[in-house]
């Protein structure tokens, strides 16, 4: 049983918060955000839900980021979402001052905790995070897409979602990758078990557009991100070694950037897999990380700016 805290609960924090303690996993949560008053409600909202699911988890609300402490994990969804017409990075700069501001105050009492970002531009402020706090960061990163990935394929094409496999990786958002060579439908080739029915733009479209759709009409995405979310801090908490396409630092060039990488997630993180995926996926993923390393650079200017 685990202590995890939740810096931010607003849409997905909530979502995410929910996803993770209707688990089980956790035997001490602590939620934290600056407007008054909601975590302490929301704290009575769950302890309701928990009741009535017979789960014990010890709830901390609280105003104070110093209140946060001795965590196994931290997650943080604090920050400015973004609107239907703004891209994930038009956020940036906002949200990475929240995060310089955290990198300050987290750390101390949390020496051993697992960071884990989901605010974003998802990739580079676990980037910021890490960068001025030196705590291993991840990113939640492409999860989310595999999900959207495997749920539209077994949709469209009338199979179990059970039945469909496939990674993604690089960014998240709309500069992902798809490793088309993992994705197979009751272990056959996509390409082969589609034909006729679904093509790979089809799915593509799908799954690099559908978040912003989501917004578009509800506001946010949340519920599919947070079940990814849950999924990540329970294979981490409990060790289960599941292969997730979380969004990993790596050493490029003279910085350390996130992109998301098939990885083992136990207690440690890792090791990244990406060495099984076929050559021209490798390659998919050599491409995103020199342009993401570049977006990165530009992107850190603007703080100085
Ligand atoms: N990675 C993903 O897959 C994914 C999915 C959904 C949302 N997001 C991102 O998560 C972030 C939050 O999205 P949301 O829809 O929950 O937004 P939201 O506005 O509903 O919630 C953000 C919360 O952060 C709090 N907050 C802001 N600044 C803070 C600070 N300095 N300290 C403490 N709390 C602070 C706000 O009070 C609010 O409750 C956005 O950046 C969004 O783009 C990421």
């Amino acid at each position: 049983m685990s202590r995890i805290a939740f810096v931010g609960a607003g849409r997905i924090g909530q979502t995410i918060i929910y996803s993770t303690l209707m688990s089980g996993v956790a035997s001490e949560a602590t939620i934290f955000d600056i407007v008054p008053n909601l975590p302490q409600r929301f704290k009575d909202e769950l302890m309701h839900a928990l009741a009535a699911s017979g789960i014990n988890t010890k709830i901390n609300a609280t105003n104070s980021v110093e209140d946060i402490k001795d965590a196994d994990v931290v997650l943080i969804s604090a920050g400015k979402p973004r609107k239907a017409d703004q891209s994930r990075t038009d956020v940036f700069k906002d949200n990475a001052k929240i995060m310089m501001d955290f990198a300050k105050t987290l750390p101390k009492n949390n020496q051993n905790a697992l960071f884990i970002m989901v605010t974003n531009p998802v990739d580079q402020m676990a980037s910021v995070f890490m960068k001025y706090s030196g705590k291993f960061t991840i990113s939640s990163g492409a999860q989310v897409e595999n999900t959207r990935l495997r749920s539209f394929i077994a949709d469209r094409l009338g199979v179990p979602v059970n039945s469909v496999d496939g990674l993604t990786g690089g960014e998240h958002g709309e500069g992902l990758s798809i490793f088309w060579d993992t994705v197979k439908v009751n272990g056959r080739p996509f390409d082969e078990v589609s034909k006729g029915v679904l093509s790979r733009e089809d799915v593509t479209k799908y799954v690099k557009g559908i978040a912003a759709q989501i917004i578009g009409v509800m506001g946010g995405t949340s519920w599919g991100p947070a079940t990814s979310m849950r999924d990540i801090i329970v294979s981490f908490c409990k060790d289960q070694k599941r292969v997730m396409s979380i969004s990993m630092p790596l050493k490029y060039k003279d910085e350390v950037i996130h992109m998301s990488r098939p990885t083992v997630v136990g207690n440690p993180i890792g090791p990244t897999i990406e060495k099984s995926l076929s050559e021209e996926d490798q390659g998919l993923l050599n491409a995103s990380a020199e342009k993401m390393y570049n977006e990165y650079k530009e992107l850190l200017k603007t703080l100085s700016a």
